[in-house]
């Protein structure tokens, strides 16, 4: 079965094209190469030994997907990450984000509903909770206002998909709330490429261990958490990818309740930065300069995912650690400055 997935030379994509693949799916990926590389392709390669069909298009533009969709009506589903996703870019440029982010998407949507299958997954993302109320965060905790054109484009996004879904009762869609998708493949053959300084904080603490960073800035120490850092939900990479392949399989087995579900994606335990910190630490045997600054602009003071409706009704549970995506981490960085 052939799944195209756009986006799919970036962090999470790449990770889900070598997860189809070992599960036997024929995958075509689609990418603009903004932020990516066509390097990434090799490293796929090598991991499960098949080349996926690679097409350089930008998603943006209509005829792309046109073209893509006419050459490929038996697609058995979409996997839609191709989007922009730094936070403090998208306060700069609101523009680019609505127009690459909301524009990709409803492009596809539109050729898609021609297409015979109609099974969609959608990157989302455990920004749509902000500050959530009540902790852990379940899927049913309030959608609140965006904090970012970013966060608002994920928002939007679903809202699209589900006005879609209302009026053609045979388009099927998941989307996926990511809480923070860290690591990389276990062959350090793929992992994540920040364009310029990194802003999220994993591939700032392999950089600054490298030596490419003087030190980390650790925001905030006085938030009302047990050692006064932010706390997040840290999910390895290939256990993330690992979900869109099952998602896929309920949509192709018509296993939904409705014709869109949502899900939260993370771990369950919530790890503070100074946690991460100390975990990288411990795997690297490497000590890491860091300072305690200012809160950064927007930051909420801890998310992490209530996870037993992606265990019961999905069926899927996060299987590897922190340690483990720091070490997996730690290993790919060392691998792409050597
Ligand atoms: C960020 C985005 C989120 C996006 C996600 C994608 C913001 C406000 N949110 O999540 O919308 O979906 O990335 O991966 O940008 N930290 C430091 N020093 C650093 C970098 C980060 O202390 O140099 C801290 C942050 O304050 C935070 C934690 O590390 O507490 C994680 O930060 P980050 O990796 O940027 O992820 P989020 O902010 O949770």
């Amino acid at each position: 079965m052939k799944v195209l997935v756009t986006g799919g030379l970036g962090f999470i994509g790449s990770h889900t094209v070598v997860e189809l693949q070992k599960e036997g799916y024929e995958v075509l990926i689609v990418d603009n190469l903004e932020n990516s590389s066509r390097d990434v392709l090799d490293g796929i390669t090598r991991i499960t030994g098949v080349k996926p069909e690679f097409y350089e298009l930008d998603l943006k533009y209509k005829t792309a997907i046109e073209v893509l969709c006419a050459e490929h009506p038996d697609l058995a589903g979409v996997i839609h990450f191709a989007a922009n996703k730094a936070v403090g870019e998208s306060v700069q440029h609101p523009l680019k984000y609505y127009k690459n982010n909301i524009n990709s998407l409803v492009y596809l949507l539109e050729e898609l509903i021609k297409l015979k299958n109609k099974n969609f997954i959608f990157s989302s993302s455990c920004t749509v909770y902000g500050e959530a109320d009540e902790l852990p965060i379940t899927e049913n905790a309030a959608v609140k206002p965006a904090e970012s054109p970013y966060g608002n484009t994920k928002q939007i996004g679903e809202e699209i998909i589900s006005d879609v879904c209302n009026i053609n009762n045979d388009f099927k869609a998941v989307a996926l709330r990511y809480f923070n998708p860290i690591g990389a493949h276990p062959s350090a053959e793929i992992g994540e490429l920040p364009l310029g300084v990194p802003q999220n904080l994993v591939p700032f603490i392999t950089q600054t261990a490298m030596g490419l960073r003087e030190k980390l800035s650790v925001f905030g120490g006085d938030y009302p958490t047990p050692d006064g850092t932010c706390i997040r939900d840290y999910i390895h990479v290939v256990d993330l990818a690992k979900a869109h392949v099952v998602a896929l399989e309920r949509l192709l087995n018509n296993q939904q309740e409705s014709n869109l579900e949502v899900f939260n994606l993370g771990t369950g335990k919530g790890s503070s930065v100074l946690e991460v910190i100390d975990s990288f630490e411990r795997v690297s045997g490497e000590k890491l300069r860091y300072e305690i600054t200012d809160r950064r602009t927007g930051d909420v003071v801890s998310a992490y995912a209530e996870t037993s409706r992606a265990k019961n009704v999905l069926g899927w549970e996060t299987q590897l650690s922190l340690d483990d995506a720091m070490a997996s981490a730690w290993k790919w960085e060392q691998k792409i400055r050597n």
